[in-house]
């Protein structure tokens, strides 16, 4: 048995991720009642679905277009070889002051994709994804869902990093998103977290602001969809944290509904 002050670490580090995703209380567990014996697996109905955090009032929610999104592109596309199409890149007005191009990094099998906006300064120097203070948050955020940073995979709507972190402008869309569509076609993840307004709307095809997008578990090319608010603009307005722990809840419910499902089939 691990020893109590290796447990207590433990615990101290899970709620210090907890605190810094702004969750400020947490229910008590309930005392263990006596469990009934539990019914062999052949007379046990399948679990039922998880409930979704969902947050918003109904009235609130989006209805977004999801028959655009109906169409499950089939690939046997790796992701080595969309890279390797990539190339050198000189498709859009990016590539003269890029210093590297950031494709995207994790598990290329992975069940969770995150998608952000574009490399900053320390994207473009290391060639990854969310490597500089917004990127140690998504780690955090990352955890939140019961996962680890290896186990996703993440990359963003453009390749490369447009000058002074300005925002991407439509023609470097144009380009560069066939290479994204791609990535999730070959990923193949259960759902995609959205990150940010760029993200999300690009993905989308919308212009509903991110406040009204996320908080929802959207159909999206044969998986789900949820927005949710930048880690950059999190470092920048902290108290918007909580929102972003919700919507973790519904990725990570969403999920546990799916390992649930298969381990009754
Ligand atoms: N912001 C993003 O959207 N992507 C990164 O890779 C880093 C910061």
């Amino acid at each position: 048995m691990k020893d109590k002050a290796f447990l207590r670490k433990q615990v101290l580090e899970h709620l210090r991720l907890y605190s810094d995703l702004g969750v400020r209380w947490m229910r008590a567990p309930e005392p263990r009642r006596k469990s009934a014996p539990r019914k062999p697996e052949s007379q046990r109905s399948a679990a039922p679905p998880v409930a979704m955090a969902d947050t918003r009032p109904a009235a609130a929610k989006i209805a977004v277009n999801a028959s655009m999104f109906d169409v499950v592109p089939s690939s046997d596309e790796s992701l080595d070889a969309i890279r390797k199409e990539l190339g050198d890149c000189r498709r859009c007005k990016l590539a003269p002051t890029r210093t590297n191009i950031v494709f995207g990094a994790g598990n290329p099998h992975a069940d969770l994709m995150f998608v952000g906006e574009a490399p900053g300064a320390d994207e473009d120097e290391q060639g990854l994804p969310f490597v500089g203070r917004a990127g140690q948050l998504l780690t955090k955020i990352i955890e939140s869902t019961g996962m680890r940073r290896d186990d996703v995979y993440i990359c963003n709507i453009l390749k490369c990093r447009p000058p002074g972190n300005r925002n991407p402008e439509t023609d470097e869309i144009a380009s560069c998103e066939q290479f994204l569509f791609r990535q999730i076609a070959a990923v193949k993840p259960k759902i995609i977290c959205a990150l940010g307004a760029f993200g999300a709307q690009t993905l989308l095809r919308t212009t509903q602001p991110i406040g009204r997008l996320r908080g929802q578990l959207i159909d999206y090319r044969g998986a789900k969809l949820v927005a949710t608010f930048h880690p950059a603009y999190l470092l920048r307005n902290p108290i918007e944290k909580r929102k972003v722990w919700e919507d973790m809840q519904i990725v990570r419910n969403y999920l546990l509904s799916i390992q649930a499902a298969n381990s009754t089939k």
